[in-house]
């Protein structure tokens, strides 16, 4: 089996792809997105130095360690290696003019540094790119300010945010939505506050923040209540600065083993992935389709479950002929609905996503986007204001489509190229790198010679 490494490449604005492809070997992918923010935010807070391995190498991350050190806190890169010297809660420097921020395309960032912003003694202005400026910001605006922030935004719900710095009251806070990233914001603003801050949502999240805090030395617990998920913390303490190892992405992998499943005669293997089961709906849906995934070597690496896959070209199909993602389930594979789409299109049976009317306000309209893309490629698909609905298996054919400068519809059409019959053009497909700036380069490791071509235009 082939080893693909991980060298980037300076990727230029269109991705051809000439289907069909299969796809064959071996890859170890970069760090864990989500984890990697929330280790790198925490270790600008912790009193010390922290060591972080396997830190992702997205631009979304690279945004946050920005950000960070605008805020005075010294980092150090290495090849995926990240050394950060906090100075404790009240490290950030103070200046007598606001810190000018900038989360570029990163909704992570912005929500989730912005808990630590609203309780340090400082001024900040965070911004962001066209697609950032759009993404609501109410959602932790409410909550802050229910703690005694001062925060204004633009028409009081968009980046740009300026956020003067208070000291912060605890609160119970009940999220109307199932949300990791204003759950951490929340978190985030509770360390600094004196007591304890509570957030409940209605079904659990991501709860990587809840696993990495206690590596820090902050207790934290997580009660499953009649009215939702209860998380709690105290404020106050200060933070031991941690060595930790960040797992693959998930979310990466999910492109390289949705072209596995689909790809005759496919056969990848993923190393040292992450399978926290709040992320892992993608994997458990797919076994459920009939997919051949074998998962082994199963460890822990800093508290997250991890291990190795191997992903064998399936027949997938809906028992009963439907099959519907929705309810909580949503909140565990809401970044892999766009190339879930692109899987349904070669699914037997009808697959029905519902109640993910959230992507709409991703990096795109995430609905649109690939209602458009699944269209441009002679697919058929109905949308709805909450989801879709695709009815496989269909053929795709070859055809020029659209990134919408969002990473996932870039990846996510990309592997549909490799199942369509012809040529596939992702136009703006640089854009990949907002979660994965070696994607083009693995996928044309894995699809051998002659199939994906960057193209400068
Ligand atoms: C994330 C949470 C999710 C997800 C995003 C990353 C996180 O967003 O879509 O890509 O790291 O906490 P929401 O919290 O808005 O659902």
């Amino acid at each position: 089996m082939e080893l693909c490494n991980i060298a980037k490449v300076r990727m230029s604005s269109t991705l051809r792809i000439n289907g069909p492809a299969r796809v064959n070997g071996e890859i170890t992918l970069p760090g864990d997105k989500s984890i990697s923010h929330r280790a790198a935010m925490l270790a600008s807070i912790a009193g010390g130095t922290s060591r972080i391995t396997g830190f992702a190498s997205s631009a979304d991350c690279q945004a946050t360690l920005d950000c960070i050190q605008k805020l005075g806190i010294p980092v150090r890169q290495k090849e995926g290696e990240v050394t950060i010297e906090g100075r404790g809660l009240d490290g950030f420097n103070v200046s007598a003019q606001p810190v000018r921020l900038w989360a570029a395309n990163s909704g992570s960032t912005i929500r989730m540094i912005s808990g630590l912003l609203a309780g340090a003694p400082i001024t900040s202005q965070i911004d962001g790119d066209s697609s950032l400026r759009r993404r609501p910001m109410r959602r932790i605006i409410e909550p802050l300010r229910q703690m005694g922030a001062q925060i204004e935004a633009s028409k009081d719900n968009f980046p740009p945010l300026l956020i003067s710095g208070r000291q912060l009251k605890p609160i119970l806070y009940r999220s109307p939505i199932a949300s990791a990233q204003i759950k951490t914001c929340v978190l985030m603003a509770g360390l600094h506050a004196r007591g304890k801050t509570t957030f409940v949502e209605p079904s659990p999240s991501r709860d990587h923040s809840e696993v990495m805090l206690p590596a820090f030395g902050v207790p934290v617990s997580v009660e499953p209540t009649t009215e939702g998920w209860k998380i709690s913390i105290e404020g106050g303490h200060e933070l031991m600065p941690v060595s930790y190892h960040v797992p693959g992405d998930l979310s990466s992998a999910a492109f390289f083993i949705a072209a596995a499943l689909l790809g005759q005669g496919s056969n990848v293997a993923i190393k040292g992935v992450g399978l926290n089961p709040t992320r892992s709906g993608f994997l458990d849906t797919l076994e459920r389709l009939g997919a051949k995934i074998s998962r082994s070597n199963l460890r822990h690496s800093a508290g997250e479950p991890i291990g190795d896959l191997a992903i064998l070209a399936s027949e997938l199909s809906c028992a009963g002929g439907t099959c519907e993602i929705s309810g909580p389930l949503i909140a565990n594979l809401i970044d892999e609905i766009p190339i879930i789409a692109v899987i349904a299109t070669q699914v037997i049976g009808r697959l029905e996503v519902r109640d993910a009317r959230e992507l709409r306000i991703k990096e795109s309209d995430r609905i649109n986007t690939v209602v458009g893309g699944i269209r441009a490629m002679g697919g058929t698909i109905e949308e709805f204001e909450d989801g879709f609905a695709i009815q496989g298996p269909q053929k795709l054919s070859g055809a020029r489509v659209q990134s919408h400068g969002d990473h996932r519809i870039s990846m996510a059409f990309s592997i549909a190229g490799l199942i369509a019959n012809g040529v596939t053009e992702i136009e703006d497909a640089d854009c990949a790198a907002v979660s994965l700036p070696e994607f083009h380069n693995l996928l044309s490791c894995l699809a051998g010679e002659g199939v994906v071509t960057v193209i400068k235009e």
